[in-house]
């Protein structure tokens, strides 16, 4: 199949791009599972945006939020980055609007929108439609798409592997060719092919034991690049958020990895230990509200100490009703697990939340490969540094998607093909899986997660990431024997890219002989800045 433009995932960075893209060609977006299955419809807090600046009331600046990204980010963003996507958040919300989505505002008759607060921001900021603002961007988003003559959006359809020229043996030039596909219904695997494909497929929550994120959140994306030889920057960098629902007795990854927003502290939530204290305040005068890297660290150091399982985010002092107001999906899902949010204290652990690298791009999305785009948690662009400002997210992949579709016009216009078509072999599959093969797929995956989770989370000693190293490579050698010596289906495919992604977040990790941002390891406490810089890698 040829098409213009090919799109991998359908989050808000896919289907932005994709929109924009339409005008210009055809458009194939390829998602596995259902399209509405991605981060972006599971993002609660809201999108932080400075809407013309010329007529906030309070002040908020431009330079502000600036000021607090470059904060966050611990020495790492880069500020022109910074800059050119935040000046553009009045175009975001003005597409987001058009497209359908109706933030809140506080009265029915009011011009201004209701703004929200999370932690590191100065200023209330965060626009919002109460507290499912990626489920309500997400379907706007979808219907827009779906309407539009020149997209075609293929659910169930699993990106296996990128195809380069590089890869087909051609030396001279390395360009994306396309990808192979498989569609799950049928098993097949097909060839998509285009000359500008863009990689939207999210971050990569899955690969910790607990997570806030959805199934769909394996790394794929970045597997894949880095398996094509595109460079993959500050892996090290995976934001734990502060508040995931504390639910041991759940079963399920919906009801283990239920987020309780940011947004519900900037709403004047405290987080407390079993003692009613608000520890947070002993290690950052900014307590609760500190940005994320200082208050999970808290956390932890909180449940080490005193051996609790949890902490606790304390809402009882709210006026009665508030809580099912403002964050109503918040309120009642609680509800829904036996917990009544009015009257007793939320227990909360941190959990994986975002993947602050990804594949290398600039701020246009442009990869080291050519004609091969990456926008969103999938990227890393230098707008988040060591450490996301939180609602950073949603803004980054609007607007490097509108960057992106002109960056990729002027470098290949569409009808202008410059570039020889070379022949692309099929796939090649292996036998059948085994019953009992099956198993140990399973296995493989609790085997990681937990891995991972124990050896390379908010705090990290230099012991413990050889460890996971070690393991990791052995781990990579069984998953290699299944995915050559089976047919491919969806978890050996999650697997592979699982165990590559786990690797590259260790290998980056090891590099970095020092604690900045959300990187923190025993070993090397403070900042050096002899690290002062990127930490990138590349397979070839
Ligand atoms: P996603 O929205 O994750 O979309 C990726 C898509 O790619 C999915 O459709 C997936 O199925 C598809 N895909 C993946 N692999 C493949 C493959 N191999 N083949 C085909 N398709 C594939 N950010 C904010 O700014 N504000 C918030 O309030 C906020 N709240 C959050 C709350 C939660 C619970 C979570 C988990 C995240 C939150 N975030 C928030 C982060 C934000 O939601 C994400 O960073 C952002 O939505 C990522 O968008 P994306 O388009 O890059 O990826
Ligand atoms: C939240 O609502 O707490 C998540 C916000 C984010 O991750 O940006």
């Amino acid at each position: 199949m040829n098409q213009d433009f090919l799109v991998i995932g359908s989050g808000i960075a896919g289907l932005s791009f994709a929109i924009h893209a339409a005008e210009h060609g055809s458009v194939t977006v390829i998602t596995k599972g259902k399209a509405i299955e991605s981060n972006t419809a599971w993002a609660q807090g809201g999108i932080s945006a400075i809407l013309d600046e010329t007529l906030r009331e309070d002040g908020d600046t431009y330079e502000s939020h600036v000021a607090d990204t470059l904060d966050a980010g611990a020495g790492l963003c880069k500020e022109e980055v910074v800059r050119k996507i935040i000046e553009e958040g009045t175009e975001t919300i003005n597409e987001l609007v058009t497209a359908g989505v109706e933030f809140d505002r506080d009265h029915d008759d009011d011009k201004q929108y209701s703004l929200g607060k999370e932690g590191g921001h100065s200023q209330r900021r965060i626009l919002h439609c109460k507290d499912t603002t990626g489920l309500e961007i997400a379907k706007a988003l979808i219907e827009t798409a779906k309407k539009h003559p020149n997209i075609t959006l293929l659910e169930e359809h699993f990106a296996i592997d990128l195809i380069t020229t590089a890869k087909l043996g051609i030396a001279t030039e390395d360009r994306i060719v396309g990808a192979y596909v498989l569609d799950e219904a049928s098993g097949k695997v097909n060839i998509f092919r285009s000359d500008r494909v863009l990689l939207a497929t999210g971050g990569c929550g899955k690969v910790y034991l607990y997570t806030t994120n959805p199934d769909s959140s394996t790394g794929d994306g970045l597997a894949m690049a880095w398996r094509a030889g595109a460079t993959v920057s500050n892996m090290e960098f995976v934001q734990f958020h502060p508040t995931c629902f504390y639910n041991p007795s759940a079963t399920g990854a919906k009801a283990r990895s239920f987020l309780v927003s940011e947004a519900v502290r900037g709403e004047g939530g405290i987080l407390i230990n079993e003692k009613g204290h608000e520890f947070p305040k002993d290690h950052d005068p900014r307590g609760s509200l500190a940005p994320r890297d200082i208050v999970a660290r808290a956390i932890d150091h909180e449940i080490k100490k005193t051996g609790a399982a949890c902490v606790f985010l304390d809402v009882t002092h709210k006026p009665k009703g508030f809580m099912k107001e403002r964050f109503p999906h918040i309120y009642n899902t609680l509800l829904s697990f036996g917990h009544d949010c009015e009257k007793k204290p939320i227990p909360v652990v941190p959990a994986a939340h975002y993947q602050c690298g990804g594949v290398a791009t600039d701020v246009d999305g442009r990869t080291t490969i050519r004609g091969l785009y990456a926008v969103g948690e999938v990227a890393c662009t230098g707008l988040h540094g060591a450490n996301r400002l939180a609602s950073n997210s949603l803004l980054e992949g609007n607007v490097v998607a509108r960057r992106a579709i002109q960056a990729i016009l002027k470098s290949y216009p569409v009808g202008k093909e410059s570039f020889t078509t070379p022949p692309v072999p099929a796939w090649e599959s292996g036998g059948t899986t085994p019953p009992d093969e099956q198993v140990l797929i399973s296995h493989n995956w609790d085997e990681i997660r937990r891995m991972m989770w124990d050896y390379v989370s908010i705090v990290r000693t230099d012991n413990r990431l050889q460890r996971a190293s070690r393991r990791l490579r052995n781990l990579r050698k069984e998953v290699r024997e299944f995915y050559w010596g089976n047919s491919v289906n969806s978890d050996i495919l999650e697997l592979r890219n699982l165990v590559a992604t786990g690797m590259l977040i260790v290998d980056c990790a090891i590099r970095r002989k020092e604690s900045r941002g959300i990187h923190y390891t025993l070993d090397y406490p403070e900042k050096n800045n002899a690290f002062l810089h990127d930490t990138e890698l590349r397979r070839f």
